[in-house]
């Protein structure tokens, strides 16, 4: 456990060190070669993230995906399961706020509720990963909930390249993703 959070500080210390042209190149390779994969595998509904605090920011793959005809969808805090996510359908008319972790996220609308099971992939964002599909996040656990219902899609982990380690310490209850996606590769995983 005591690793996990030293992987956690340095791997996150490690991101928020690249600069925003680092940023925003590593963002635009990734608009510009995923997008192809998800469109082999047919995916009509993706969730992803807003980023934050280093991670891979996702703002140039959603216009690449909305421009394809792809619905894209941003998890929430559930208002009361606590530990666990809803996935809200975004564009670019979604009123958006901030949960109590700073994060932006869309205002919670029931109509634009998108159950699990009816989601086609799940793009995480994650602290650090190993190839094998190992994923440490930032240690809420609400992924490792989300990807261990029965019906949910396939996981895959967006990453910059820095954050990839040897070989993860996993517990129990994580649940492995099955590829990894880099600003310049796909590791697949599963
Ligand atoms: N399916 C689950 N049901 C109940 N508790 C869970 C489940 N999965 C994880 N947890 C709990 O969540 C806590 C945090 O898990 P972990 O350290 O793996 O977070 P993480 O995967 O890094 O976080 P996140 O997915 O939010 O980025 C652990 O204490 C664990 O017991
Ligand atoms: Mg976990």
């Amino acid at each position: 456990m005591e690793t996990r959070s030293r992987i956690r500080r340095q791997m996150r210390q490690r991101r928020n060190a690249l600069t925003p042209e680092q940023q925003q190149q590593a963002a635009a390779r990734l608009a510009q070669h995923l997008p192809p994969l998800l469109q082999q595998h047919h995916y009509r509904h993706i969730a992803l993230y807003h980023a934050t605090d280093g991670e891979l920011d996702t703002a140039p793959l959603i216009h690449a995906l909305w421009q394809q005809g792809i619905k894209t969808y941003l998890p929430i805090l559930h208002p009361f399961c606590a530990g666990h996510l809803l996935f809200l359908h975004y564009d670019a008319h979604t009123p958006m706020g901030k949960n109590r972790f700073g994060i932006a996220e869309p205002q919670l609308d029931v109509r634009q509720v998108q159950p699990v099971h009816q989601l086609d992939a799940i793009l995480t964002p994650l602290v650090a990963f190993d190839t094998q599909g190992n994923r440490l996040g930032m240690g809420g656990g609400f992924y490792d909930r989300t990807l261990s219902a029965e019906n949910a899609p396939p996981a895959m982990g967006l990453a910059h390249s820095c954050q990839q380690v040897e070989s993860l310490p996993i517990a129990d209850w994580d649940m492995p993703l099955h590829a990894i996606i880099t600003p310049d590769t796909i590791h697949l995983c599963r």
